[in-house]
């Protein structure tokens, strides 16, 4: 029996330097110290030796038990030590790297403007709906009053996809599609890219925003179109905002007007910024032609209605002080980050 503990012993040692997980070393433990393990086996057996030799061998079993049992656990701490070294390598962070600055984005100039207007006209009772960019001829130019061949094209050239399908060059075609689908009332504004074949220059760029509005009812006046424009000057430009109306001409309107706010950087004296004028213009209105509510069977007898259209760019370049409309679209954020 003597024999036997010593080979469990020196068995134990061996196997002991093989382990290298935490849970082989459970397994190990169970193997030798269980219930079933190999030195309590031994440990039972003690009954049938003698009185001389119960003792000399209960204490050699108690040593190996001893022993082991402190293999186990300086075992563990090793195990234990390994392993957090190891998580401490694995989860090593270098606190002197310079973080990742995370900026921030912002919205475009463009879409502040846009979503002042709209609010605006929203707290007006206006109702906001998009229409396509890719349009026909005939929503751009044929339903609204602007046939074939007629000079009125000429300052709106642009891109063609086929004959009659084109990049809109205003808001106005959806003024078309809302009264095709809606009968009266109406009160919509419709924001949105339009495009034009121009030169790029300071003041000029093949793709810019409108707004078109659109009011049509029983009894709708020229008085409104002054009123709610009267209105959103004022919301706009604050409350000593002064409107002009000068007679113009457009296809779809009839009478017709362009619109100037009196220059609020010098009260209509002239200056720099609106080039000695003393008004600047910020839109064109008037009131639907009634060809042009016929044409979306609407009965010009019993309905009337006006419109207006105004471009974002101006509005948002005189607002910020940009003097180059290139600047809106090139999308440095150096230029960017200012708003
Ligand atoms: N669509 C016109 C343009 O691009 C602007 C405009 C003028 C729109 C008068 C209107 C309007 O709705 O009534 O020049």
């Amino acid at each position: 029996m003597r024999e036997q503990l010593n080979i469990i012993k020196q068995k134990a040692i061996e196997e002991l330097k093989t382990l290298d997980t935490p849970k082989q070393l459970e397994e190990f433990r169970v193997k030798y110290l269980g219930k079933k393990g190999e030195l309590t086996a031994i440990l039972k057996q003690m009954g049938s030796l003698s009185e001389e030799e119960r003792p000399i061998i209960g204490k050699l079993a108690n040593e190996v038990r001893l022993f082991l049992e402190d293999e186990i656990e300086s075992k563990s701490n090793q195990l234990n030590s390994l392993a957090l070294e190891q998580r401490l390598r694995e989860e090593k962070i270098d606190v002197t790297i310079p973080g990742k600055r995370r900026r921030i984005g912002a919205m475009h100039p463009l879409s502040i403007v846009q979503k002042e207007l709209e609010e605006i006209f929203i707290g007006m009772g206006f109702d906001i709906v998009e229409g396509p960019e890719v349009e026909l001829d005939y929503y751009n130019f044929e339903a609204l009053n602007i046939p074939k061949n007629h000079p009125a094209r000429d300052t709106q050239d642009t891109f063609y996809i086929t004959e009659n399908i084109l990049l809109r060059t205003q808001t106005s075609p959806v003024q078309i599609r809302t009264m095709e689908k809606k009968k009266p009332p109406i009160r919509i504004i419709a924001p949105g890219r339009v495009y034009r074949s121009d030169a790029v220059d300071a003041t000029h760029s093949p793709l810019f925003h409108q707004i078109e509005g659109l009011v049509v009812d029983k009894g709708i006046t020229m008085a409104d179109l002054k009123g709610t424009l009267d209105t959103f000057a004022k919301r706009l430009y604050g409350e000593d905002a002064k409107l002009r109306f000068r007679p113009h001409h457009f296809q779809f309107t009839e009478p017709s007007a362009e619109v100037d706010v009196m220059c609020f950087a010098c009260h209509g004296e002239g200056c720099r910024l609106c080039k000695g004028e003393g008004w600047i213009e910020i839109l064109g209105a008037g009131m639907v032609h009634p060809k042009v509510l016929s044409i979306c069977g609407i009965d010009p007898e019993v309905y009337s209605g006006f419109a207006f259209g105004l471009g974002l760019e101006r509005i948002t370049m005189r607002r910020y002080n940009i003097n180059d409309i290139r600047l809106l679209f090139e999308n440095d954020v150096r230029f960017l980050r200012q708003f």
